[in-house]
């Protein structure tokens, strides 16, 4: 479903952040990919959004090549895959419910059933009765919470939680992961990025390792030679 081949990237002015990075990503998958800071797990976001484009390689979503995409056909990607941003980015102004709602409408959902669906991606996330308080009212864990309700409210097969529990204690770390987890149970593809060390150590999910530029370990693999060993 996602395939990273052979990408490289880096910026104006700037070392190599990717380096020949591959990996893939089938639908269900939840994967966490770790890296400290500037590791490159951001950039590997934007360039599943096409916000960026790779120096090198190809990024093929469900058969689309992004290094070939049609602009017409950009949105449609951009459809399919929920963003949690590592800054949040809900519209200070607006209220939670509101943000919701605008989300919605951005991914052109019938407008008939937005009012049920803000119920429901409320419920989902832990927030029903705050959609009435605005982002400045919620603390750190509840702005998370209300990122990914933004991220996820549309439906989208791919959310990809951007350092989901950056400043959050660790009961609170614990309770965004384990709400990452029920999502993907309920069929979405998660992709975390995280420095976070006590997620890591969980073992859930596939986790790919991020240093200077490669990719230094890969649950996924290293279960496949373990089984070529057997
Ligand atoms: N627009 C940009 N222009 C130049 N350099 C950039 C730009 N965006 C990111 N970088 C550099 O690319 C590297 C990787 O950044 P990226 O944001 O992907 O890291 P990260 O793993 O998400 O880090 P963090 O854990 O701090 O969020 C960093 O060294 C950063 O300074
Ligand atoms: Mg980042």
């Amino acid at each position: 479903m996602i395939d990273f081949i052979h990408v490289s990237k880096s910026y104006p002015n700037g070392d190599v952040v990717l380096d020949d990075i591959d990996f893939s990503v089938s639908p269900g998958d939840f994967l966490v990919i770790t890296g400290k800071s500037g590791a490159g797990k951001t950039t590997i976001g934007r360039l599943l959004i096409h916000d960026l484009v790779p120096d090198k390689g190809r990024i093929v979503i469900d058969g689309e090549d992004l290094t070939k995409i049609k602009s017409k056909n950009i949105p449609l990607i951009r459809r399919k895959i929920g963003f949690g941003f590592q800054d949040f980015r809900v519209i200070p102004d607006k209220t939670i419910g509101e943000n919701i709602v605008i989300a919605l409408e951005i991914a052109g959902y019938d407008s008939k059933k937005i009012p049920e669906k803000v119920k429901h991606t409320l419920t989902l996330v832990g927030l029903l009765g705050k959609e009435n308080l605005f982002p400045g009212q919620l603390s750190g864990g509840e702005l998370q919470r209300a990122s990914i309700a933004r991220a996820i409210a549309a439906d989208p097969p791919i959310l990809f939680a951007d350092e989901p529990t950056g400043n959050l204690d660790k009961e609170t770390s614990l309770e965004i992961f384990k709400l990452l987890q029920k999502i993907n149970s309920d069929g979405t593809t998660v992709i975390m990025a995280t420095h976070d060390v006590t997620l890591i150590n969980l073992k859930v999910g596939r986790h790919i390792h991020l240093e200077k530029g490669k990719i230094v370990k890969d649950s996924k693999e290293s279960k496949e030679k373990e089984k070529e060993k057997e």
